[in-house]
């Protein structure tokens, strides 16, 4: 309905500049936003008072001229002036509810699909040479809940996960894996299995024997200029390490394969000529001994200039130089209008650095649009960032073991009866959704505490709620299952089927907010009060017990489309659903 206001008030402006009320060339941004209070109509614009400096008249003469040029619409029932000059519009019952039965019958629910876009989504990107941390979940699951909703969208979306697999420890680490190897034969590749260790043991050589470093630095040169035995030996290692990130997605259900692994090496061949290209326009200074680039508007708090490093002395490259070269590819190779990139708030300087300097290099096409999706960070109940009792680092695999252990304690203690492998499967749905919805339902920007109790709790905005809700509207079918309703029909007449009715028509918009701004909590924050509306509705209107066979009816489709609009929502977040918990 939003967006058909917004077209009938575009082709208003359109008739205004060819009466000469407004200038040809203006570019009106014309805003509808649903109200609040719905004594003043369901929707309402504040055109009138954008285009009065432009067209010369007072707001409230504009509205009525506005209301006087607005193409008939059957959607509409009223409009009226409201205040200084607002625009409300009353939606037309009988058009909802055509509305909602058209979107029974549509795998996309009625939404009106945005022109496609080709989005790529740089999202997760671990550091193969660790275990994946609890760090990278919020990337991880962020990332795949926008990439999924593009996607729904009708958007080709491009997922880059933009792995850590080059840089100098791999030298260290290759010179551990082939010394095991020398002493224990395959046998090595269980003390893979382990990176975090894997990590500290190789360090450790590294530091203690002369000529283990030796061997480690030697393979950096060999791994950097292309030798074979090395080359396979840094393959054998990364591909150990992405099978333990791919066992981490294949759990949490996310939607990244390895096709979609274009790590930080894919660039390596391209870095020379980022150099070159960067120092053929002029920008590169010289500072001790590295090549940077100094822009104007980056400074530190003292206001001296903050460069960005693109080659070391030693002649290393830099984070920063891959991402210049990966911004090009995504540009130039790829074709993206969007770039997002899901990481971690802490980097926003380095994003905005590169970004910039991609820009003014011309490494990016000016139509495409870098959007850093930045994300707070995971605190403990104590506040601080997240650590195991010890201090250590929490693996994310126990992270998640301990979410659907405390939810099958739940499951059990509420179905005392049910079979064990059924306790157990809706213990590991309930458990992941869990993790995932306490992340997704928060404003990503911020920082959040992770809490057990608070995640797995059957009140407030969570999965369990959710979960839980969805479950009683898809048991209402259960008892109905012998009603044919291929002819019912929706009919909005309760106070309460308006209001359910009217949320189950803002899904599309709800989506669009959420790809636009990268911020899946929007979504959240609409399942939630979708499931609101729901059981307002059903406590206010009796469903098998209604008055007559055609409300009934009316209100089983609405049960139906509430039912699937949650079923939708949840998977776009990458959450499943239960038919009972
Ligand atoms: N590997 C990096 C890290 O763990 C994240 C990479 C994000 N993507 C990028 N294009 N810089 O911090």
């Amino acid at each position: 309905m939003k967006s058909h206001i917004q077209s009938l008030l575009e082709q208003t402006v359109e008739s205004f500049k060819q009466q000469g009320i407004l200038p040809a060339d203006f570019e009106a941004r014309i805003q509808v936003d649903r109200t609040k209070d719905k004594s003043h109509g369901d929707l309402a614009t504040n055109l009138a008072m954008m285009l009065t400096k432009v067209a010369g008249k007072n707001p409230r003469e504009l509205a009525q001229l506005i209301i006087d040029n607005l193409p008939a619409s059957s959607h509409v029932a009223k409009v009226e002036i409201a205040g200084p000059g607002f625009i409300n519009f009353f939606i037309d019952d009988n058009a909802l509810a055509n509305q909602l039965q058209a979107a029974l019958a549509d795998e996309h629910l009625g939404i009106a699909l945005p022109k496609p876009q080709t989005i790529v989504a740089d999202y997760s990107s671990p550091n193969l040479a660790k275990e994946m941390h609890v760090g990278h979940l919020r990337s991880t699951i962020i990332g795949d809940s926008v990439v999924r909703a593009l996607e729904f969208l009708g958007h080709k979306v491009i997922r880059q996960n933009h792995v850590g697999d080059w840089g100098t420890q791999f030298g260290m680490l290759l010179a551990y894996m082939e010394e095991l190897r020398a002493n224990n034969g395959e046998q090595a590749n269980l003390e893979l299995s382990d990176l975090e260790s894997f990590y500290r043991a190789a360090k450790l050589r590294f530091d203690e024997s002369a000529e283990f470093a030796t061997r480690a630095r030697q393979l950096v040169v060999e791994l950097q200029s292309g030798d074979a035995y090395c080359n396979k030996l840094w393959r054998e290692f990364n591909d150990i390490s992405l099978s333990h990130c791919h066992d981490v997605y294949a759990r949490l259900g996310v939607s990244l394969t390895r096709a979609d692994v274009h790590g930080e090496s894919a660039y390596n061949d391209d870095l020379a000529q980022v150099v070159k290209d960067l120092d053929a326009q002029g920008l590169l200074s010289e500072s001790e001994g590295a090549k940077v680039v100094f822009q104007e508007e980056f400074r530190n708090k003292e206001g001296e200039p903050l460069p960005v490093i693109i080659q070391k002395a030693d002649g290393g490259f830099l984070y920063a130089t891959t991402d210049l070269a990966a911004m090009r590819y995504r540009s130039n190779v790829l074709k993206a209008d969007r770039a997002l990139y899901f990481v971690d708030l802490r980097q926003a300087l380095h994003f905005q650095q590169v970004f910039s300097l991609g820009r003014l290099a011309g490494f990016v096409r000016p139509e495409m649009t870098l959007e850093h999706m930045g994300f707070g960070t995971m605190n403990g109940e104590d506040g601080r960032p997240f650590k195991t009792r010890s201090g250590g680092v929490v693996k994310l695999v126990d992270l998640l073991d301990e979410a659907v252990e405390r939810a099958e304690q739940l499951v059990r203690s509420k179905n005392p009866d049910m079979s064990d492998a059924e306790v157990k499967e809706i213990a590991r749905v309930v458990g992941i959704a869990s993790v995932k919805y306490a992340d997704l339902s928060k404003n990503r920007a911020s920082d959040y505490i992770f809490s057990f109790e608070q995640m797995l709790s059957f009140e407030g905005n969570t999965a369990p709620y959710l979960l839980y809700a969805y479950t009683r509207v898809a048991g209402i079918f259960k008892r109905a299952e012998n009603i044919d309703l291929s002819q019912a029909k929706i009919q909005l007449e309760h106070d309460k089927e308006k209001e359910l009715g009217n949320k189950l028509a803002q899904f599309g918009e709800i989506l669009n907010r959420m790809v636009d701004k990268g911020q899946p909590h929007i979504l959240c924050g609409y399942l939630y009060e979708l499931a609101g509306a729901f059981s307002s509705f059903y406590e206010a209107c009796p469903v098998l017990n209604a008055d007559s066979d055609s409300a009934r009816d009316s209100r089983l489709l609405l049960a139906r489309l509430t039912a699937g609009t949650l079923k939708q929502g949840l998977s776009l977040l990458g959450i499943e659903t239960l038919e009972r918990m």
